[in-house]
């Protein structure tokens, strides 16, 4: 699972580079392929359900699950989901970044990518043999309502390893000491998803671009992450 998350981490840092106005999710969509091939993984999202590409990128209020598309050009002052999973030998990586494109991003708006971000590692640092899901949950929910941000509840992370997604699901938010333990071994897709406004989301037409319900702007981040006595092993770092 290491080796396949650190192919999950190279990707999403090729990808990176090439985010910049005027460019289509489309030319991500197509960076990530050529360098998935280049490595010599297999797309986990790909035919998931009749999922159609290796990536998902979601702009702005769009906050999970949407496809890459030549029509959707970024924009300077965007932000934009980058999520990515692929298998190696049978086991699997799942990672997001979320990121600004130029220069023109409003202070708001780095402040949610930023918080997101923060959530994501404090949940980490929850992380250790013996703490439970509410633990985790928790620490995502009070690092991003601190600062008056919303987690995301319809969707939540999950267990991950010889399949994309395996129990337990692993929510955002939470009660401390409340919830399933864990235990050493234990490997988890910790993913907030986290909104300027109010929680709500729903889902477009199209069966998956999942956006926010008020229209405000969402980030999303995402480690694999591996239960040790001692705490967390960050996979996908
Ligand atoms: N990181 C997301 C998840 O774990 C992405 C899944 S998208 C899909 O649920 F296309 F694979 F469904
Ligand atoms: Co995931």
């Amino acid at each position: 699972m290491r080796r396949s998350g650190q192919v999950v981490r190279e990707i999403l840092e090729h990808v990176r580079q090439a985010v910049k106005p005027g460019a289509s999710t489309l030319d991500l969509e197509r960076v990530a392929a050529a360098k998935i091939e280049e490595l010599g993984a297999t797309p986990a999202f790909k035919g998931y359900h009749g999922y159609p590409c290796v990536l998902c990128t979601s702009i702005n209020s769009e906050v999970v699950h949407g496809i890459p598309s030549a029509e959707r050009k970024l924009r300077d002052g965007d932000i934009v989901s980058i999520d990515t999973g692929v298998v190696i030998d049978g086991y699997y990586g799942d990672s997001a970044i979320t990121v600004a494109v130029g220069n023109r991003v409003s202070e708001k708006t780095r402040k949610l990518l930023e918080v997101t971000e923060a959530s994501l590692q404090s949940a980490i640092r929850a992380v250790k043999a013996g703490a439970t899901l509410g633990d985790v949950g928790a620490a995502v929910q009070e690092t991003v309502e601190a600062e008056g941000f919303s987690v995301v509840r319809d969707f939540v992370g999950h267990g991950i390893g010889t399949h994309l997604h395996e129990d337990p699901q692993v929510p955002n938010f939470g009660t401390r000491g409340q919830g399933p333990k864990l235990r050493a071994g234990m490997v988890l897709a910790i993913e907030p998803m986290v909104n300027i406004g109010g929680p709500g989301v729903q889902v477009l037409k199209d069966g998956w671009t999942t956006v926010t319900e008020d229209g405000s702007w969402s980030a999303h981040f995402e480690h694999t992450v591996a239960v040790t006595a001692e705490g967390a092993l960050v996979l996908t770092q």
